[in-house]
């Protein structure tokens, strides 16, 4: 009688296991068969039925079923789970020969990009960075710079003025009046930014861009600025680059020099951007005048100092071999797309 029961069972079920058609349907099979309730558990159940010397034969039979049943289950699974690994593969396929859809990524102007390493440099050598009016009055400019009204050298930096009194700053110079005044020595200062003159042809625009520095100490000597300068010009252009130091003039430093290397495009053999000469002229610097020190209040016995100033276009333009200074201005995105990648 179970055996004929079982018999039956297995033919149900293995014709619902069959004709399954999803993973739900197969789940609700298994329920059927091995529930609570299920057909192969009712009958495990029903042991108790069975005469005690056919119980060993009709147990192992009922086994025989559960896994010939739990086999078919977990065959079928596996066809539904590959059918569906199939469809996703398909469906979510991608296409890896379509182009991509380019993300334009800007570039840093050559200016701000010099500005970010130099400063990098100072700040790495002890310098805070600061920043000083672009409007900026007579005094700063010039006059805390010992450049009296009607000096001479007002001649090489002709700027705009707005009023007889304040102008567009000709030199970032103008901040080391400002410093000097608001700070106690030692400290050590550099000020980036934008500068107006007026000069327009092709190494010369009405706005261009200086980096200042300023070292104010007891013992400051030109060594210490050479030394400095030395390594600053190294780090920035490379350390086989060739310092030139040359004996100038500026109201604000005395003694005062003009700083020549040489040109890493040729490395000091001559080409078109040293114009031949091997070397470039970047910086005015010297040791502060001890009347400029007097003029912002602080005491020229007991310190001293030193300065320096970058033509910070001319450095952009070298770095990145650009010819002519107004590119730096014009915007033109075919100039600044050949900036980007590097
Ligand atoms: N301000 C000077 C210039 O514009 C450069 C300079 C700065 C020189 C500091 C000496 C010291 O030409």
């Amino acid at each position: 009688m179970i055996e004929e029961q079982l018999k039956q069972i297995r033919e149900e079920l293995s014709t619902y296991i069959k004709n399954s058609t999803n993973l739900k349907e197969l789940n609700d099979v298994r329920v059927k068969a091995f529930g609570k309730s299920g057909l192969v558990t009712a009958l495990s159940k029903n042991m108790r039925e069975v005469a005690p010397e056919d119980r060993p034969k009709v147990g192992s039979q009922i086994n025989a079923v559960r896994s010939e049943l739990e086999e078919l289950l977990k065959t079928k699974e596996a066809e539904f789970e590959n059918a569906e690994l199939a469809r996703k593969l398909q469906e979510e396929q991608i296409d890896i020969t379509e182009p991509s859809i380019k993300v334009e990524i800007g570039a840093y102007h050559p200016v701000a990009d010099v500005i970010d390493r130099l400063t990098d440099i100072c700040v790495d050598m002890g310098f805070s960075v600061v920043e000083g009016p672009e409007i900026e009055s007579d005094y700063y400019n010039f006059e805390a710079m010992n450049i009296p009204k009607n000096h001479p050298s007002r001649d090489m930096q002709d700027t705009f003025f707005i009023t007889d009194e304040i102008l567009l700053r000709s030199q970032t110079s103008a901040v080391q009046a400002r410093e000097m005044e608001k700070r106690k020595p030692p400290f050590k200062i550099v000020c980036p930014g934008k500068t107006y003159r007026n000069d327009s042809d092709a190494t010369h625009s009405p706005i261009f861009h200086q980096l200042e520095g300023l070292v104010v100490d007891e013992n400051i000597s030109m060594a210490d600025l050479k030394s400095m300068l030395t390594i600053l010009m190294k780090r920035l252009y490379g350390e086989d680059t060739k310092i030139r130091f040359r004996p100038s003039f500026f109201p604000f430093t005395e003694p005062s020099i003009e700083v020549d290397v040489s040109c890493p495009n040729c490395h000091g053999t001559g080409c078109s951007i040293c114009k031949g000469t091997g070397m470039l002229e970047l910086l005015g610097a010297g040791v502060v005048n001890p009347k400029v020190l007097e003029m912002s209040g602080i005491d020229s016995k007991k310190y001293r100092g030193f300065a320096f100033g970058f033509g910070l276009d001319r450095t952009a333009m070298i770095l990145d071999s650009i010819s002519n200074i107004r590119s730096l201005y014009r915007n033109d995105i075919r100039f600044l797309e050949q900036m980007k990648g590097e």
